[in-house]
């Protein structure tokens, strides 16, 4: 198992329905009606669809220690199937609307990262998302809070939910995190085009999670490259969202032929079927990337990681010792 590393995956996203109807047991809360389909599954149509049932699924996720259990289990699985590190999205949004404060909420997700850690040896860290659709005002607000680096795994920042609302008005929640130290990250070129990306690059971003969509335009995908941007992509995501009606389609190896940085991610990984050690397969498999290639994805993410330099140099030496 090739050592991998994911910088583009949503934390609650990651607790599949037996988790999430554990965890709403033990918080003796009713599963949220529309939340499953008839055969157990994550039930969506289409994006907005897909996060409004996102949306209710974390609503049932309440405690430090639910945070706590869906970290763990999440590293564990990725750690039992040749991961080394994984940046953790984390929204303080979805935590505060069920009355979860800063610290419960990031000592839940921390003590899941230190417990994984202990006994699966896998690294991971934080990053502080704020959502779209709440506007930039409670962006700025979230921007603000991480950039008091409440917890002191936090490393960055970045934006995700409706990518219809454009980049440009988040620009002062960005100087915010920026100036703090925070890496910047942002979802663009998933649902939106090329002037979408080209918006979001006068951010002070240097990852775009996504950003497929750049592969329509040579003259982005050059300034993409020359710029040294890393593209968390997520292949699997954007075929069951239907970015991409199948994996034939999709932009993945041109992007990467075009020198553009990419690396692996699963998104939602319940809600897609998908893992992190799957993208890399479905990469062997479908694009016939050779394992020096997928060798390059995770060097790439750990170029790209927002964590501290000993650390990336850890993970160099666990990717070099495979
Ligand atoms: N995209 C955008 N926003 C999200 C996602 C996603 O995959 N998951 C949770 N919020
Ligand atoms: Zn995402």
């Amino acid at each position: 198992m090739l050592p991998q590393a994911e910088l583009h995956v949503h934390l609650e996203g990651t607790a599949p329905p037996a988790l999430i109807a554990r965890i709403a047991k033990r918080n003796r809360i009713e599963l949220p009606p529309g939340m499953l389909a008839p055969d157990g599954r994550f039930h969506f149509r289409d994006f907005l669809h897909f996060l409004n049932t996102y949306d209710l699924a974390a609503s049932v996720i309440r405690t430090s220690e639910d945070y706590r259990n869906i970290t763990y289990e999440y590293l564990s699985n990725v750690a039992r199937e040749g991961g080394v590190y994984v940046e953790l999205t984390a929204s303080p949004d979805h935590a505060a609307l069920v009355g979860l404060d800063d610290d419960a909420h990031y000592g839940g997700i921390a003590q899941g990262i230190d417990d994984a850690r202990r006994d699966h040896g896998i690294e991971s860290r934080i990053l502080v998302s704020a959502v779209r659709n709440f506007g930039p005002e409670q962006a700025l607000r979230v921007a603000r809070r991480a950039a008091q680096r409440p917890h002191p795994y936090i490393v960055g920042f970045s934006l995700a939910g409706d990518e219809r609302v454009a980049p440009a008005q988040f620009a002062p929640a960005y100087e915010v995190a920026a100036a703090a130290g925070l890496g910047c990250t942002i979802h663009a070129g998933e649902w939106q085009g090329p002037s979408a990306i080209r918006e979001a690059l006068k951010l002070p971003v240097t990852r775009l999670d996504h950003g497929a969509r750049a592969s329509e335009d040579p003259t982005l995908l050059h300034e993409l490259a020359a710029r040294g941007m890393t593209l968390n992509v997520c292949p699997t995501s954007n075929v069951v969202l239907g970015v991409y009606r199948s994996l034939s389609e999709h932009p993945l190896p041109h992007l990467h032929g075009s020198g553009v940085r990419v690396t692996l991610g699963s998104d939602d990984p319940p809600y897609f079927g998908a893992s992190l050690a799957g993208e890399y397969a479905l990469c062997a498999e479908h694009f016939g990337w050779s394992e020096q290639q997928l060798r390059e994805v995770t060097a790439a993410a750990i170029d790209a990681a927002f964590c501290d330099e000993p650390l990336k140099a850890a993970l160099r030496e666990r990717l070099r010792a495979h």
